[in-house]
């Protein structure tokens, strides 16, 4: 009877068809290409057994085979219905549980393990002569596809580093692409000019490699400058921060910071490192880093001597003349401003000029110390200084006194008393003072006795203030006693130090 096998094999289809529907709803991963063809053969082999088609040895022999390839077929999708269902369930990063490339060697592992068992129990192989034929085999292969193994275990190391990842950008060897897709053998990567580069698994692992991520974690990128030897750190530090703070993708927080790396052949070479999460447009980041340093430079009045050199055929002794005579000039404008020197001839200003010194500080940098000598007077010439003392409290805490700013003086006390310093000094960013000695101010106050007045009369009302700003703290005990705010004793003072005609 023919019917009854047909009726039965067509039965099975049927019944594995309909359950393959069903799942394949739940999921469109499950069971793969493979589901009909493994339905088809079970329906074959289940109609085939039920039937006397052949004699009973070739039947059995016949039926063994198919019941192998039954086996296999149907491993492979009771493997993907598991792969579906478990394996590439995404976490909550959006990514599969368990990385593509370990799916497919389960995949394979699962076939493999199937095969043996199928061989050995159903087709009469003796599970021996396998192992042995296989391990012959793996040898054979494994020297023949040494590559492809090699591959095949970096890929596997990277996948479960997670190390890069999908998604991630890379610098190999100078090259920044993106990672698009990790293959058993193979990394995928696309340049952002459209460039796909296929690097094989095993250079990948062995390369020294930048990750820059895939821009969720921000990253550092450094920039490097040369500015001139006269521009002092500070100026060119901040003016390097202004670029950064304006710099299109830059991150205010973490914060850029800019450093000085080296004293190079024609400039100082400064390093701005910048924050960024516009991993996907490096070239645009660093664009719009460098194109805004140029112009923060250009106007803060810096120079960029490197890498051009620029030659000029001029008259440097006469030109540097002129810059030092426009320098004085300028010097003896702002001196002739300060309350200190009004009235001061202005003959006698430019000598003053001439003889000042111009001095540089960073950013913290003491100037002048509470309780050193000193005998010199300073004139804040550009930024700004902070006047601090310490409390009396063992010396452990210090009141702020004042913030003095372009055009203020300080100093003046210890000049005039020659009294140690009553104060600290302390740069509030980079700044720049002049500083004129005693030698230099000694002849003026000589000729002109009226600005041993002025001058006493500005000290006096510092030392008011100073006790004001303790006698906030509660301090004025200690301190009323120690500081001198009377106009006429500081006079007397200053006349009797100078030995000033009264
Ligand atoms: P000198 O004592 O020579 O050194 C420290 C300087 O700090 C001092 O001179 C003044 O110029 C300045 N100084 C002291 N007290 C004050 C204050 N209260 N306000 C502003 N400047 C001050």
């Amino acid at each position: 009877m023919v019917l009854v096998p047909v009726l039965v094999g067509v039965g099975v289809l049927l019944l594995g068809e309909v359950i393959l529907f069903g799942l394949h709803h739940l999921s469109r991963h499950a069971g793969g290409r493979l589901r009909h063809l493994a339905v088809l053969l079970v329906a074959v082999r289940v109609g085939l057994g039920r039937s006397d088609w052949a004699s009973t040895e070739t039947r059995v022999e016949i039926l063994g085979w198919l019941t192998t390839a039954c086996l296999l077929a149907c491993a492979l999708v009771a493997y993907s219905i598991f792969d579906a269902f478990f394996l590439r369930r995404v976490d909550g990063s959006g990514e599969a549980r368990v990385p593509a490339l370990l799916r497919e060697l389960g995949r394979g592992l699962v076939l493999f393990a199937t095969l043996l068992a199928a061989l050995s129990a159903i087709n009469g192989v003796p599970l021996s002569a396998v192992v042995v034929s296989s391990t012959v085999l793996s040898a054979v292969l494994g020297l023949a596809l040494q590559d492809v193994l090699k591959n095949l275990f970096a890929g596997i190391s990277m996948q479960l580093e997670s190390v890069p990842r999908v998604g991630d950008w890379l610098n190999l060897d100078g090259v920044v692409a993106k990672v698009v897709e990790m293959s058993w053998r193979t990394t995928r990567l696309r340049t952002n000019e459209g460039h796909f580069l296929i690097e094989p698994n095993s250079r990948l692992a062995e390369l020294r490699l930048t990750n820059y991520g895939s821009g969720a974690a921000p990253v550092a990128f450094a920039f490097h400058v040369g500015l001139a030897y006269d521009t002092p750190p500070a100026t060119a530090k901040a003016a390097l921060l202004a670029a950064a703070a304006s710099s299109p993708g830059a991150l205010r927080d973490p914060v850029p910071v800019a450093m000085a790396r080296t004293y190079g052949d024609s400039s100082i070479t400064y390093e701005l490192r910048v924050w960024t999460r516009e991993v996907d447009a490096l070239s645009w980041f660093r664009d719009g880093v460098l194109s805004r340093i140029w112009y923060e430079v250009r106007r803060a009045g810096l120079d960029i001597p490197f890498p051009i050199r620029t030659v000029h055929h001029h008259d440097v002794a006469g030109g540097k003349a002129e810059g030092e005579r426009r320098e004085r000039a300028r010097i003896a404008d702002l001196l002739g401003r300060l309350d200190l020197f009004r009235g001061v001839a202005p003959e006698i200003l430019a000598e003053l000029a001439a003889a000042s010194r111009k001095l540089f500080f960073d950013d913290g940098e003491r100037l002048v110390r509470e309780g050193e000598a000193g005998d010199s007077l300073f004139v804040v010439d550009r930024g700004r200084v902070l006047v601090s003392k310490a409390a009396e409290d063992g010396g452990t805490t210090n009141v702020r006194l004042a913030v003095l700013e372009s055009g203020s003086f300080f100093g003046e006390m210890s000049l005039l008393t020659g009294e140690p310093r009553s104060a600290t000094i302390t740069a509030d960013g980079g700044c720049e003072v002049l500083l004129l000695t005693k030698a230099d101010v000694e002849p003026l106050l000589a000729g002109d006795p009226a600005l041993a007045e002025t001058l006493s009369r500005a000290l006096a009302d510092r030392n008011a203030a100073t006790q004001a700003a303790f006698a906030a703290r509660r301090e004025r005990r200690s301190v009323t006693s120690m500081i001198e705010t009377d106009h006429g004793s500081i006079l007397k003072k200053v006349r009797e130090f100078f030995r000033l005609q009264g």
